[in-house]
């Protein structure tokens, strides 16, 4: 699928955006956050869905907005949560202005989002806000359950694959269902495409959470070992906990129970037990099983074959991505 022309067409509406508003330490954060790049995934499927729906993409453009922004608040928010010096490359919103500035320019993202959706007739717009509100709600709660998972060392892998699936993968799903919504779809092939994204949203963090240990620093754009040094229960961990000899357990749980200063011993022990037990093949394993999960709602769906082949090949460029 040539994606240069959603992409294109999306940075211009983007730029269009005047964020040059008073005050200045509300909104330059919000401005530096949104243009910082990012791989502009949600957006992208927000214009894809419509155009696989109804053969014209631009009347998506603010939903598309919407949700990049809502996207990028959640981000501003997270980095404060797991502390989190680097996002694309360069310093996160706390770390460059402060915790209380990266708090309120989010809170604001969180209300220009909903603005965008102003765009749209009544039955449009309501239906846009529902799925918004919703969709927001359970990022929440993933977000508390990421959280909580941090000290709790009874955590399974279904409650990790629960929480990944609010935190992100709903975000995912709900941005190919506002696309078809603008584009007045079908009940079917609008809740066809959220299911799509729901599976591919679950294999889209399971990549994150590979590539927070395993990517490459200098092209990953952030802090390499930041879940280890948060305690994250993450598939790798709670795989690696079950499959472990008990040393290795052992050392396993004795790390994720410290918060420290000094975390590089605990980050190359932790990695070295990942990589012994086979973490890295094993999580590619169920990146691959939740993407083809994906492909299957796919298949079902009402939608021309080339659509269908277009969103295969974007699922399956995802899966082997390094940022
Ligand atoms: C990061 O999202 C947060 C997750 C849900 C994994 P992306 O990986 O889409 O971040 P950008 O927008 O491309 O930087
Ligand atoms: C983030 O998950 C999910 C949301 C922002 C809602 P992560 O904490 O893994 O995202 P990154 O790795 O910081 O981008
Ligand atoms: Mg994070
Ligand atoms: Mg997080
Ligand atoms: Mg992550």
């Amino acid at each position: 699928m040539d994606l240069t022309k959603y992409f294109q067409s999306f940075i211009s509406y983007l730029e269009a955006q005047d964020f040059n508003r008073e005050p200045k330490n509300l909104y330059e954060p919000v401005d530096y956050i949104l243009q910082l790049g990012g791989k502009r995934l949600r957006p992208l499927l927000t214009l894809i869905a419509c155009d696989v729906v109804s053969n014209s993409y631009e009347k998506a453009l603010p939903a598309a907005m919407a949700v990049e922004t809502f996207h990028n608040f959640t981000l501003v928010h997270d980095d404060i949560m797991d502390e989190a010096p680097l996002r694309r490359g360069k310093e996160t919103v706390h770390a460059k202005w402060d915790v209380n500035t990266g708090i309120l320019s989010g809170d604001a993202m969180l209300i220009l989002a909903y603005q965008y959706f102003e765009n749209y007739e009544p039955i449009v717009f309501q239906k846009l806000a529902k799925l918004f509100s919703k969709t927001a709600l359970e990022v929440c709660d993933g977000q508390q359950l990421d959280v909580d998972f941090e000290t709790r060392n009874d955590v399974t892998i279904p409650e990790y694959i629960k929480m990944i699936t609010l935190k992100t993968s709903v975000l995912v799903a709900a941005a190919l269902k506002m696309g078809a919504i603008v584009a007045e779809a079908s009940e079917e092939q609008a809740n066809g495409l959220y299911n799509f994204g729901l599976n591919l949203g679950i294999a889209f963090q399971l990549q994150d959470d590979y590539l927070d240990t395993f990517g490459n620093p200098e092209t990953f754009g952030k802090q390499i070992g930041g879940d280890i040094i948060e305690n994250k229960k993450t598939f790798l961990y709670l795989k690696c906990l079950e499959l472990a000899n008990d040393v290795d357990k052992e050392k396993l749980k004795y790390f994720y129970n410290q918060k420290l200063e000094d975390n590089s011993t605990k980050i190359s022990e932790v990695t070295r037990i990942f990589e012994q037990n086979e973490i890295p093949a094993l999580t590619q394993n169920l990146i691959q099983e939740y993407t083809n999960k994906s492909f299957e709602d796919l298949k079902k769906l009402n939608i021309s074959e080339s659509a269908k082949e277009s969103l295969i090949s974007f699922g399956k460029n995802l899966m082997t991505r390094k940022v």
